[in-house]
């Protein structure tokens, strides 16, 4: 069953009814200022970071789900009702909600009146626009009151959730015309506020809500709408918010549009105040007046869809499969952005006020980003290594605001240097940018300890190298890329967390998963090191990397599939001789993209145990089989309920590395198979058992354990953007980035007889046909490049040439 329909022409979602099985939201925003909007208009905006400039409240775990949006009421007669349905819940005559690219239009009609709500965070501007457009439809006069809504968040997120001895005291509201000024802790430290504001002049507003509800009333029913009539309320403490109140006289066919900006505007700090308690104002009217008139707005929305045209012109696929297409065109690429934006701060699932920027997670989403803006993944990198250690381990986390370290989580995750040197080889391959290596980047944020990225790297390479235990495998440390494998956590005390607690500092517990990782980006930095000209250290590169390719072979492989780890007493963890948990997904997915035992068969054997223990229709779990209770040897994963999260469900994010193994293996049916059972369009058509969006990737989906077996949870904020994309985009259709140029080595299935790619790459446009008409798997047959034949499968760049048309054959 489905909820809507994809528009392609226009790269849309439609949604056509506000009651989807959960919220299906939409991310705004590209850079500073960013909202959340769901289909009802839910949601909320926060600048920069959603835990310490959060602009408007939200109520998490909401019954009825989803409370606080940017809403606006319509008072029709005795009629009140929300172009979106909520918060009034009205039953609508019409309804849909258009999910685009960093915009969401909701339109809803009542007794002959239409609204459209288009909602969008402009290019260059900290701010919301909403446009109302209100349309009488009817052949009657309609006098209507409108009121719009935005509940304000008293800037730290937590804070604001917490502190109400504190919080019920300081809140403050200036109003001056159409513009409503929240301007809470303004008086003290702060040099920022908000302003919602309309461009019409108004009836009335209310900025206590309080005063907008009446006593003991919601936002479903608010005292203020129902009667008609706004209380020109001065918010002192308590809950401030922003309503406006407007009065329409629509003639039969009449139309009218309003624009509603919420902003958030910074002021010098000796520029605060225009008069004694009164707030400079300069900077908002100036904002304010770009989106005065209705041009002004389209302008600005034209921009953001130019913005994004041009964005997705710089990969594109026509393969015949229209999901796919869509998928690799549009939907894919747009989670990529948002997934870099926000790394895991803030969804529907992830408060933002708990995790800032993940260090391995930050790594990750770039993978799937850096062809799309270069310049920002070279930031983003810079960023993320500067929070490195001295010894090569990393902050597993940073505040985007702040750019520092997290020290309530602190370091000790065993992957994350390694993820270090995956994002920055990916940037070189993309790019060829190699002045990068060469920024100076401290350590630990502290510019007394500044070495080139090239050094950080070395360190991150080291950090495995000096951390092996018994069996010459790499220390798991708190965990690796599985944050659930606590194998030196041993908590017994409830609620005490997994990912900070280590009762035992065992230096034997070992992960298969970091010794495949360091072989493939251990392997990438010695490509680098080769290709920069240091043949020394690529060689004591690649002798270390021999060393735990065989370990990895001896030591982490079971008989029939690779062994997940070794726990803190030496013993194995998914191994056939473990009763439960006995093979997992990780270390077949990465051991064998790695390459690891591609050569003698272990590999092969690893993805036919996969294939045989782990696969459903609903795509590949993580482990089987499923713990069924605690054990504290092995900490969080056992935690949860059998087919939930890391206990057994199926985890979008390392289904790719499944299907990018096969493709290492040149099983094209298979890793377009693997593909598909988890791919967001292809889902669709179940989405009352899968319930989340089905344009984009969720974490996980509950496995064959569940009872809920095929529901998804976490949509948005997750590795499986980047890596599907990494999977379709370079394994799958094969267009990948090396050192030295594009290399073009599709492993697809048998039926697919060919697919056409646009790439930008490196300044230049590449027009890549591709033909199987052999009806291969793998395998380029010949290839020409610009017309000429050229031996194997890469095409070399050519001085200031900016177009490459590439013909390959496979077979
Ligand atoms: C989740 C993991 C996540 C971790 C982050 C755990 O509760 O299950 O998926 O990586 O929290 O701290
Ligand atoms: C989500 C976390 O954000 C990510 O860092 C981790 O690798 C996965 N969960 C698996 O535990």
């Amino acid at each position: 069953m489905q909820y809507g329909y994809f528009n392609d022409d226009l790269r849309e979602y439609v949604i056509t009814t506000p009651r989807t099985p959960l919220p299906w939201i939409n991310y705004l925003g590209n850079r500073d200022f960013f909202s959340l909007i769901s289909n009802t208009a839910g949601g909320y905006s926060f600048y920069k970071d959603a835990k310490l400039r959060r602009l408007t409240r939200y109520r998490y775990n909401a019954c009825p789900p989803d409370q606080n949006g940017r809403y606006y009421y319509i008072k029709d007669g005795s009629c009140v009702w929300n172009p979106g349905w909520q918060p009034t819940q009205t039953e609508l005559d019409r309804y849909t909600c258009r999910h685009g690219l960093g915009y969401t239009v909701i339109s809803g009609e009542k007794n002959g009146v239409s609204a459209e709500l288009t909602c969008f965070v402009p290019l260059n501007d900290p701010c919301e626009v909403n446009r109302l457009v209100l349309e009488n439809r009817s052949a009657e006069i309609k006098d209507l009151d409108i009121f719009s809504l935005v509940e304000f968040c008293l800037w730290n997120a937590v804070d604001d959730a917490t502190n109400f001895q504190r919080n019920y005291n300081t809140g403050e509201v200036e109003v001056d015309g159409s513009a409503i000024y929240h301007i809470t802790e303004y008086r003290e430290r702060r040099n920022h506020y908000a302003v919602f504001a309309v461009n019409t002049a108004i009836e009335g507003f209310d900025t206590s809500r309080d005063a907008f509800c009446g006593p003991y009333r919601g936002f479903s029913s608010p005292e203020t709408v129902c009667n008609g009539c706004s209380k020109n309320s001065i918010a002192h403490g308590w809950a401030p918010v922003g309503s406006h109140h407007i009065r329409l006289h629509l003639q039969p066919g009449e139309k009218r549009s309003l624009l509603f900006v919420l902003a958030y505007i910074e002021n010098p700090l000796e520029e605060k105040w225009e008069a004694p308690g009164v707030i400079a104002k300069i900077r908002a009217k100036e904002l304010l007046a770009r989106y005065r008139e209705d041009q002004q707005a389209e302008f600005a929305f034209a921009e953001l869809h130019n913005y994004w045209s041009g964005l997705l012109n710089r990969f594109s696929v026509c393969t015949g499969d229209e999901k796919l297409d869509r998928m690799v065109n549009v939907w894919n690429q747009y989670q990529c952005m948002v997934t870099f934006n926000l790394s895991r701060s803030a969804s529907y699932f992830e408060s933002g006020t708990g995790r800032g920027m993940g260090f391995r997670d930050s790594c990750q989403d770039l993978l799937g980003f850096v062809h799309l803006v270069p310049s920002r993944a070279r930031q983003r990198i810079l960023d993320i290594a500067a929070t490195q250690f001295e010894d090569g381990s990393a902050y597993h986390q940073y505040q985007p605001l702040t750019k520092k370290g997290n020290s309530d989580i602190g370091s000790g995750f065993n992957d994350d240097p390694l993820w270090l040197i995956a994002c920055v080889s990916a940037y070189l391959r993309e790019t060829g940018d190699f002045s990068i290596l060469q920024e100076n980047v401290p350590f630990q944020n502290d510019e007394k300890k500044v070495r080139p990225l090239l050094e950080h790297l070395r360190r991150s390479f080291d950090f495995t190298v000096s951390r092996k235990g018994p069996h010459g495998l790499p220390l798991i440390g708190r965990a690796d890329w599985n944050d659930c494998l606590n194998l030196n956590c041993f908590s017994t005390e409830p609620g005490e967390s997994f990912q900070t607690c280590s009762n035992m500092e065992s230096r034997k517990a070992e992960s298969v998963f970091i010794a495949g990782m360091f072989v493939k980006y251990g392997g990438e930095y010695a490509d680098l090191c080769d290709w920069l000209g240091d043949t020394a250290e690529a060689a004591r590169a690649r002798a270390e990397i021999e060393k735990v390719r065989t370990a990895t072979e001896t030591s982490g492989w079971d008989g029939e599939w690779f062994l997940r780890a070794y726990d803190a007493f030496g013993k194995p963890v998914g191994s056939r001789t473990c009763e439960e948990g006995q093979i997992y997904i990780e270390p077949q997915g990465m051991c064998v993209m790695a390459g690891i035992g591609v050569e003698n068969g272990l590999a092969d054997k690893a993805l036919n145990s996969v294939m045989e223990r782990l696969e459903t229709p609903y795509g590949v779990m993580l482990l089987q089989p499923a713990y069924t209770c605690y054990h504290a040897e092995l900490g969080e994963i056992t935690s949860y309920p059998p087919g939930y999260k890391e206990n057994a469900s199926i985890f979008c994010h390392n289904n790719p590395w499944i299907s990018c193994a096969e493709a290492v293996l040149g099983h094209g049916e298979r890793a377009f198979h693997i593909y598909r059972l988890t791919c967001p369009a292809y889902v669709e058509a179940f989405s009352e058992i899968h319930r989340t969006e089905p344009y984009v990737y969720s974490q996980t989906v509950a496995g064959s354990d569940a009872k809920t077996f095929g529901e998804a949870k976490n949509s948005w904020l997750t590795g499986s953007a980047a890596w599907n994309f990494v999977n379709i985009s370079q394994y799958i259709l094969g267009i990948r980035p090396g050192l030295e140029g594009l290399e073009i080595d599709p492993c697809i299935p048998r039926w697919m007889k060919g697919f056409t790619v646009h790439r930008v790459y490196r300044g230049a446009n590449y027009y890549i046909t591709v033909d199987n008409t052999a009806g291969v798997e793998k395998g380029v047959a010949a290839m020409k490049v610009n017309g000429r034949p050229v031996a194997g499968n890469r095409v070399l760049l050519e001085n200031a040439r900016s177009e490459y048309n590439v013909e390959v054959i496979m077979g």
